[in-house]
């Protein structure tokens, strides 16, 4: 199983957008994938419309990581009625508020890992986190294999990164940067031109090709659809462009060639 972090230091920038927009990607493929809901606001879970009811979910998994409460705790998303355990959800729950403290200790940065080598039979691991660099995003970077950090091209976004892409070089065998992506991007905006040359000047192959600005995103989270599932080209070109994301993420661009721009080097 590949472990992928999708995070960021501020608010609202597109990190559940982003695991939503990736779990659309690995569908598509067949990529059997568990999505998991570090955010107390649990959007993933409601975006990837899960409806079951578990006994437990991710907070009494970060407290409790045993095999027993782990595998209590995935629920199918309503992406994939048709195909059970293609697409997984631990999901989210606003008691995990409580375990994302600033000051974390071992056995609190230890439990996603703990808790993710009991749930290793899916290919694919996506953990969205909350909008801050405190205990469950270190707990999922420790995790992970990958890490992705979502941005938007703003001034104070362009220092969130340099401290989030820090923290994590300063990790022990800490996970490999998958890449920092821009999203919402808006190329008639100068400002916005000016902060993704900056982000390149600073960050340089480390940023990927921009995610545009594009309704299909609000338009699939409210459908409680994959974007992949939407017919307009509009949306097929954001849904390619999660493809390309995905690569990335998987490592696989470097191999078969498809290195998006952007990512050159
Ligand atoms: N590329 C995009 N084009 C258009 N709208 C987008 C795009 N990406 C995200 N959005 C919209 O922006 C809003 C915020 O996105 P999202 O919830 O994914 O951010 P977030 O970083 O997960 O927020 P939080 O920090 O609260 O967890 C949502 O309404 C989403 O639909
Ligand atoms: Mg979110």
């Amino acid at each position: 199983m590949i472990t992928v972090t999708v995070c960021s230091a501020k608010g609202g920038v597109g990190k559940t957008s982003v695991t939503l927009g990736l779990a659309s990607a690995a569908l598509h493929r067949s990529l059997s994938t568990l999505v998991v809901d570090l955010d107390p606001q649990a959007d993933a879970t409601s975006g990837l419309d899960v409806t079951a009811q578990r006994a437990h979910d991710v907070a009494a998994v970060l407290r409790t990581p045993k095999r027993r409460v782990a595998e209590s705790a995935v629920a199918p998303s309503g992406w994939v009625d048709d195909h059970p355990g293609l697409l997984d959800v631990v999901s989210g729950s606003a008691a995990s508020a409580g375990l994302d403290a600033p000051d974390p200790q071992e056995a609190d940065l230890e439990s996603l890992r703990r808790a993710l080598r009991k749930l290793d039979d899916h290919q694919l691991a996506l953990l969205d986190c909350p909008p801050s660099l405190g205990g469950l995003t270190r707990s999922a970077w420790r995790a992970s294999d990958a890490v992705l950090v979502v941005s938007d091209a703003s001034r104070f976004s362009v220092a969130a990164v340099g401290r989030t892409l820090d923290e994590v070089a300063a990790l022990r065998s800490g996970p490999r940067v998958a890449g920092v992506l821009v999203n919402r991007y808006s190329p008639r905006s100068g400002e916005q031109r000016f902060r993704l040359e900056e982000l390149r000047s600073l960050f340089g192959d480390l940023v990927l090709e921009p995610l545009p600005d594009r309704v299909a995103v609000p338009q699939s989270q409210g459908a409680g659809k994959p974007l992949h599932a939407l017919r307009p080209v509009a949306a097929q070109r954001v849904a390619e462009q999660f493809d390309r994301l995905l690569d990335v993420v998987l490592d696989q661009h470097v191999r078969d060639g498809t290195r998006p721009s952007g990512h050159g080097g």
